[in-house]
């Protein structure tokens, strides 16, 4: 068979709706400036699906910061990857600030969180497949593909159930005994999905019996958990036993790039051995110089204070009102539903076309049928009229849900309009 010939034939789970539902439920089109009020098909909404959680996104001395950087260094430079051509004063300090920030000795830019993320991983186990690596099942997809890329060994232990990770660090260090090679475990900061922070603090106790290496990606806890905005280990009063520390600066820092933190021989070993970084350009300079800027206003505990007046004021007020927000201890926020995927589609378009909110759904096959989650992420520049709205609203949508409204027949033309 022609290779376009099968691609054409079975777009993918997502693929085959292309035509009916893309610019509204997939690939929609959010307009307007990064708020919390934006504009969707045409109406302002309530936007409660962007993780720019301290609101730095549209923030003015962001945006001159941003305005400022480009002008000064335009896009392309430095030209090459750091190792060749591409390294700076500026990115280094960058490292050494947020090392320092994070309690690691070292830290190194990535380009991305997720290319970066999957080349540690690869770049520290053994690539005769000698090691273990022990994974939280419901790990981001890129730590999943850097898992995917090791030829050893592998388990993965149920989301965040310690008796089944310590199942597998009992088969994973006999292996390692006989390998002679060392065992990973991968672990979160904050589950994105479901908003639970991974535990860390189980975890790292099995440190006394077992002997493994932590990595941490904090993509949803750095800038917005623990006392200084540190992340989950600092919250849970662990960062000291996380052993490689990785985040993204797509959230809190509303920009693009990551970093990996460790000990300085091993963060070395990653800037001399990471296929991601050492064969792809450099970050270039107004992402580097900007942010610097966006780490200052991180470490500015205004932004995460107001960030958590909202969380609060939205998690207590679905709570109060009958909500079930499942086991967030983090910002973000799912409300769990029941009903058809029929149902929850219906439902999200009353929410998004009569109630003026957008806000993420996922459904079957993501989770298992009858299921629906609402998923909010509120952020420094929401408001608490914002807040009274979206409860309202939740209530006006979940007792039409309940009471069977959204099982009536709307022709699917209606719900798929862009
Ligand atoms: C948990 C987690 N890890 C990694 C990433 C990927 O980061 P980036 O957007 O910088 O590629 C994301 C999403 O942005 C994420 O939610």
């Amino acid at each position: 068979m022609d290779l376009f010939d099968r691609i054409r034939n079975n777009p993918g789970p997502l693929g085959q709706w292309s035509e009916i539902a893309e610019g509204y439920w997939i690939f929609p089109k959010l307009k307007g400036e990064l708020a919390n009020r934006m504009e969707f098909n045409g109406k302002e909404v309530i936007c409660w699906s962007v993780n720019n959680y301290l609101g730095l996104g549209n923030h003015p001395a962001i945006r001159k910061a941003d305005t400022e950087a480009a002008e000064r260094w335009g896009l392309a430079y430095p030209m090459g990857s750091r190792m060749m051509s591409g390294n700076t004063e500026m990115h280094e300090e960058l490292e050494r600030k947020l090392a320092a920030f994070v309690s690691k000795d070292a830290s190194y830019l990535l380009n991305f969180g997720y290319q970066g993320f999957m080349s540690v991983i690869d770049a520290i186990l053994s690539p005769r497949g000698r090691d273990v690596i022990v994974y939280d099942a419901e790990s981001h997809a890129c730590l999943v593909d850097g898992v995917r890329m090791y030829p050893g060994k592998r388990f993965a232990f149920k989301h965040n159930d310690i008796a089944s990770l310590e199942k597998h660090l009992e088969s994973a260090s006999k292996i390692v005994e006989k390998t002679k090679g060392g065992i990973l475990v991968i672990s979160e900061g904050v589950f994105g999905m479901r908003g639970d922070q991974g535990k860390l603090r189980e975890i790292v106790a099995l440190k006394e019996k077992y002997n493994f290496r932590l990595l941490v990606d904090d993509a949803h806890g750095f800038g917005v958990l623990g006392e200084t905005g540190a992340g989950a280990g600092e919250e849970q009063g662990v960062q000291d036993e996380i052993d490689i520390y990785i985040a993204t600066f797509a959230k809190s820092m509303a920009s693009i790039g990551a970093f990996v933190a460790g000990d300085k021989d091993i963060i070395n070993f990653l800037k001399y051995n990471m296929r991601s970084q050492i064969y792809a350009k450099s970050l270039p300079m107004p992402f580097v110089q900007s942010a610097l800027v966006r780490f200052e206003m991180l470490k500015d505990q205004s932004h995460k204070n107001k960030l958590w007046e909202n969380v609060n004021a939205l998690q207590n007020g679905l709570k109060e009102k009958g909500f079930d927000i499942g086991n967030t201890n983090s910002c973000v926020t799912p409300v769990y539903m029941h009903g058809s995927v029929e149902e929850a589609m219906r439902m999200v378009h009353d929410l998004r076309e009569n109630h003026r909110l957008f806000c993420s759904i996922v459904v079957y096959p993501v989770i298992p049928k009858g299921m629906i989650i609402l998923r909010l992420i509120p952020t420094a520049s929401h408001t608490l009229q914002d807040i009274d709205e979206t409860l309202v609203a939740f209530e006006a949508i979940s007792s039409k849900l309940k009471g069977g409204e959204y099982k009536k027949e709307v022709a699917w033309e209606e719900l798929y309009q862009k």
